[in-house]
C-alpha cells in the first residue's frame, strides 16, 4: 500500500499526517518532534489552532538537528475565514509561514468556504450569536489563493469542508488557473462521506479526513451514540488483527486512498497511530466499517448555519 497519494500537482503527499488541532501550545512542539522521530513527514495545522509558532519551532529543531530536510517534509495550514477579502489572503499567509519559520507551505487550504467579516476577532458575532458575514465571493477568494502559488508561498492550494456544489463553482471559473489539490473533511465510520469523496477522486481532487478518530478531545454538549473509538463492533474488528481501534479507524480510510490526520500529543499514541501500514482490513471488513455511516457531523460550525455559503445544507 502506497503511503503516498499523489497530487493533481504532481506533488505526493504523505497519506498519514499528524493533526494539531487543540493541541497545546506548550505540548505541541514535542509531539511534531515524537512525530518525526516516530516517521511522520506530514503536520496539519492552521491559523486558527494559535499554535503555528509552537508547531513551527519542532519543526525547526528537528531541522536543526539534521533528523529530517524541509524538503522531506509535507507542511499543511489554512486560510481562516475572517481573512477571504481578496487583499488579505496573501498577509494571512505570510503570518502563518513567518509563525512557521518557513518560506512555503505544501499546501494551502481555504479553512472553510463561509467567509467572516475581517478583524482581530476570529469568530466574529452579533447578538443572536451568529456569525457576521464578509460580503466575500468564493471565486475572488480562489484567485487569491492561485497568486500564492505564483508567488512561491504555497506549493499547492486546495479547499476545506466544501460541498460538491461550492466545488463545482471553482471547477467552472472562467479563467481558472489551478485545480484545488485537495479537499480536507470530516470522516470517520459514523460519516463516510462516499459520494462527496467519490466526486472529489473523480475530478482529481485528493481527499483528506479529518476527526477520523471522532475527535473525542472536542468540546461537545452530550453524546447519543459512543464515539466510533469505544464502538464495541470496531474493537471487535480491531482484536481481530491484534490491532487498536484507532489503528483500524486510521486503516480504513488508508484503504480508501484517502490521507488522514489523527491528531495526538501523546508520545506513546503518535507512534501507534503510524503502525498502521502493516496490516490490511478485509473487503468485508471495509464493507463493514462503512456500514455503519450515519451522516453523524461533529463539525458543524452551526453560528454560521445562516451563512450563505455554509456547506452542509447541501446533500453532499
Ligand atoms: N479542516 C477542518 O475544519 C478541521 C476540523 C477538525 C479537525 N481538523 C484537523 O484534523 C485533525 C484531527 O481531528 P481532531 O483533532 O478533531 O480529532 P481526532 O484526531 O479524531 O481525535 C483526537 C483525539 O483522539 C485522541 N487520540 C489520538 N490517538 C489516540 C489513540 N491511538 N487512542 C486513543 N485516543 C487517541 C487524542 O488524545 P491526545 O492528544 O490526548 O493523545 C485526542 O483527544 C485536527 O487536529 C486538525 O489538524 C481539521
Ligand atoms: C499484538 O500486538 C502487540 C503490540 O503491538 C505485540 O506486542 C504482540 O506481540 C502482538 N501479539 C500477537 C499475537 O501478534
Amino acid at each position: 500500500m502506497a503511503t503516498y497519494v499523489q497530487l493533481n500537482t504532481g506533488a505526493k503527499m504523505p497519506i498519514l499526517g499528524l493533526g494539531t488541532w487543540k493541541s497545546p501550545p506548550g505540548q505541541v512542539t514535542a509531539a511534531v518532534m515524537a512525530a518525526i522521530d516516530a516517521g511522520y513527514r506530514h503536520f496539519d495545522g492552521a491559523y486558527v489552532y494559535q499554535n503555528e509558532k509552537e508547531v513551527g519551532d519542532g519543526i525547526q529543531q528537528k531541522i536543526k538537528e539534521g533528523v529530517v530536510k524541509r524538503e522531506d517534509l509535507f507542511i499543511v495550514s489554512k486560510l481562516w475565514s475572517t481573512f477571504h477579502e481578496k487583499h488579505l489572503v496573501k498577509g494571512a499567509c505570510q503570518k502563518t509561514l513567518a509563525d512557521l519559520k518557513l518560506d512555503y507551505l505544501d499546501l494551502y487550504l481555504i479553512h472553510w468556504p463561509s467567509g467572516f467579516k475581517a478583524g482581530e476577532d476570529l469568530f466574529p458575532t452579533d447578538d443572536q450569536d451568529m456569525i457576521i458575514p464578509s460580503n466575500t465571493d468564493l471565486l475572488q477568494t480562489w484567485e487569491a489563493m492561485e497568486e500564492l502559488v505564483d508567488a512561491g508561498l504555497a506549493k499547492a492550494i486546495g479547499i476545506s469542508n466544501f460541498n460538491h456544489e461550492q466545488i463545482e463553482r471553482i471547477l467552472n471559473k472562467p479563467g481558472l488557473k489551478y485545480k484545488p489539490a485537495n479537499n480536507q473533511i470530516e470522516c470517520h465510520p459514523y460519516l463516510t462521506q462516499e459520494k462527496l469523496i467519490n466526486y472529489c477522486q473523480s475530478k482529481g481532487i485528493a481527499v483528506t479526513a479529518y476527526s477520523p478518530l471522532g475527535s473525542p478531545d472536542r468540546p461537545r454538549v452530550k453524546l447519543e451514540h459512543p464515539l466510533p473509538l469505544d464502538d464495541p463492533r470496531i474493537k471487535e474488528i480491531a482484536a481481530r488483527h491484534n490491532k487498536t481501534a484507532a489503528q483500524v479507524l486510521l486503516r480504513f480510510q488508508i484503504q480508501r486512498n484517502v490521507i488522514v490526520v489523527p491528531k495526538s500529543v501523546t508520545p506513546q499514541r503518535i507512534v501507534e497511530n503510524f503502525k498502521v501500514f502493516d496490516f490490511e482490513l478485509s473487503k468485508e471488513e471495509m464493507a463493514t466499517l462503512l456500514s455503519f455511516n450515519r451522516n453523524w457531523r461533529m463539525g458543524l460550525l452551526s453560528q454560521a448555519r445562516t451563512h450563505k455559503e455554509y456547506p452542509f445544507h447541501a446533500e453532499y
